[in-house]
């Protein structure tokens, strides 16, 4: 009969054996499947935020969407098991605690390799820690330079450029491989140094158990049942040493996208939405240094203050560099001043929700980008449900309506990397019907004739005329006397302080007379006036075409 029993044990516990690895099989794949889940809804609560912040951060401007990149590394490792490692890590006292009532020799063994093992995972990280961001910065520097190269591969042949830049790109991509190289060495060095340590502890515990079964210390029983705890304990270090480039590239993709977030989310701004507003406008010593200048220099825009009244065309004049443009985007907002403050209707605009501010905001940068989508949903700031009429409007008043009429998909037509290449004209008229969109009380125009033809200019010089009779507020930088001479006031700029201000009529006889000389009280306080001498010749009234350069 027994041997009928032991038989059917046998049977048992292959059966519950089996059942017990199917049920962690399962577990296996229910882990991973929540692992991915969480990691898709990690990136779709943290994806509009990451955009935000990539096209706010510090390299936005050249292309770099390294948050996005970061939050990819952030996703890999929350579906990755690396992660599970780190859960596991709390555990480790309370195995060690368990062990102690085992046997108090093995869980001194145990102790010391935690120790050791912590060491190494401590040397691995003083060694791959900096290397690996050094690996890191290269890699991403590589990626942008790459990316400008294809977005201006055009240039880059018809200069018969294409084998340089293979070399300079691929000398840089051989460097930051090299970089990611090194880290990956040391990386396994460390890692194999603590598996194998790890497998020793190990082996040393077993046979101390086996020892201390031998001298009748304990069971066999609980010899394989220390031998696992105390794998348990090791396991987790061992394998957080060998994943530890993931984790700490998590770790620092984690801190950049915080940190941008904090810097673009922490802007102040009321919760109130003010009014539309009337569009006076008033700059109060407004300092603004541009990035990455040395202490010692000088801003570049030197504490400017100037106002300017509601619904009054201001033309801005002055030589290249003077800083008109960075002018235009600290009034709009796009860039924020050192110090000094912007104000509209009186308001501070760092009180505006950004947003809000845009649409009370008509700005065409000097250098006009669109974006890939259709004419239409360009001129409509892309938003979501635009009216037609609307579009409509803001074209027309820009000028422009009859010349997209004249293009064979009209507003449907797409522009950007999968559609059509507009000239430069064409992009600085559709631009202006954006800044025109939504009829907003003010307008920065930075240089909108610069690739007009006669035609295009003629249609914006009755756009301004329009904007004007309609009382906005209209900001006009241009070279153009003729264009300036539409404008109520002329404000000439240069080094960052106002030279001359005041009515068009008279800053453009002081020009043309070569009488450089302070018109108002803001700028006669100014020292850094121009002599006569400098300005002289600047207006040829024979040959009025530019006003500089
Ligand atoms: N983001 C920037 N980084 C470095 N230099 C800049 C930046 N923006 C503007 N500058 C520099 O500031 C100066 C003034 O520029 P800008 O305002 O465009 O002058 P303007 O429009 O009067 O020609 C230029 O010398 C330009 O090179
Ligand atoms: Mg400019």
């Amino acid at each position: 009969g027994s041997a009928v029993v032991e038989h059917e044990h046998a049977h048992l516990s292959v059966a519950v054996s089996v059942a017990g690895l199917a049920v962690l099989g399962i577990l296996e794949i229910v882990r991973s499947l929540y692992a991915n889940r969480l990691a898709a809804r990690f990136g779709a609560r943290l994806g509009s935020a990451a955009f935000l912040a990539a096209t706010n951060g510090p390299g936005a401007g050249f292309g770099d969407v390294q948050p996005l990149r970061d939050l990819a590394t952030i996703r890999t490792f929350v579906a990755s098991r690396s992660l599970f490692f780190l859960f596991d890590l709390p555990f480790g006292p309370l195995f060690l605690v368990l062990l102690y009532f085992v046997h108090p020799l093995l869980f001194a063994i145990t102790l010391v390799g935690v120790v050791i093992m912590v060491i190494i995972a401590l040397l691995n990280q003083a060694v791959t820690g900096r290397s690996g961001r050094e690996a890191g910065d290269k890699l991403a520097a590589t990626m942008n330079a790459a990316q400008t190269f294809a977005r201006n591969f055009e240039t880059v042949r018809a200069l018969g450029m294409v084998s340089s830049i293979i070399e300079f790109w691929g000398d840089r991509f051989a460097q930051s491989l090299r970089a990611s190289d090194k880290v990956a060495r040391n990386n396994a060095f460390y890692s194999g140094l603590s598996r194998t340590v790890r497998i020793l502890l190990q082996l040393a515990a077993l046979a101390v158990g086996a020892y201390l079964v031998l001298a009748d210390e304990m069971t066999a029983g609980m010899m394989f049942a220390a031998s696992i705890i105390s794998g348990r304990v090791l396991q987790p270090i061992d394998q957080i040493v060998g994943n530890w480039r993931q984790i700490a590239e998590t770790g620092q993709a984690w801190k950049r996208v915080t940190a941008l977030q904090k810097q673009v989310f922490g802007e102040r701004h009321a919760d109130v939405e003010l009014p539309p507003p009337v569009g006076a406008l008033t700059l109060d010593q407004v300092v603004y240094f541009l990035p990455n200048t040395d202490p010692g220099d000088l801003p570049l825009i030197k504490r400017l203050s100037f106002s300017v009244n509601a619904g009054e065309c201001i033309a801005i004049i002055g030589p290249s560099q003077a800083g008109k443009s960075t002018l235009a985007r600290l009034i709009v907002g796009a860039i924020q001043p050192r110090s000094g403050v912007v104000r509209i209707d009186g308001a501070d605009i760092q009180n505006w929700r950004p947003d809000q501010l845009g649409k009370h905001l008509g700005y065409l940068s000097q250098e006009v980008e669109l974006f890939p989508g259709t004419i239409g949903q360009n001129i409509s700031r892309f938003e979501a449900d635009p009216f037609d009429r609307e579009i409509i409007a803001a074209a027309q008043r820009a000028q422009v309506h009859q010349l997209l009429l004249g293009l064979p998909r009209g507003y449907a037509t797409v522009i950007g990397p999968m559609g059509v290449r507009l000239s430069g004209g064409e992009r600085q008229r559709i631009g202006l019907a954006r800044a025109f969109f939504g009829d907003p009380r003010i307008l920065v125009l930075d240089e909108p004739n610069a690739n007009l033809d006669a035609e295009g200019e003629a249609a914006l010089e009755r756009a301004i005329l329009n904007a004007r009779s309609g009382k906005r507020t209209v900001l006009l930088i241009t070279h153009r006397p003729s264009l300036a001479a539409k404008c109520d006031r002329i404000l000439m700029l240069r080094d960052g302080q106002i030279e001359l201000y005041g009515p068009a009529q008279d800053v453009l006889h002081r020009l043309a007379q070569g009488q450089n000389k302070p018109v108002t009280q803001s700028a006669a306080a100014n020292p850094a006036v121009g002599t006569a001498n400098e300005s002289r010749g600047l207006l040829d009234q024979s040959t009025p075409s530019r006003l500089q350069n």
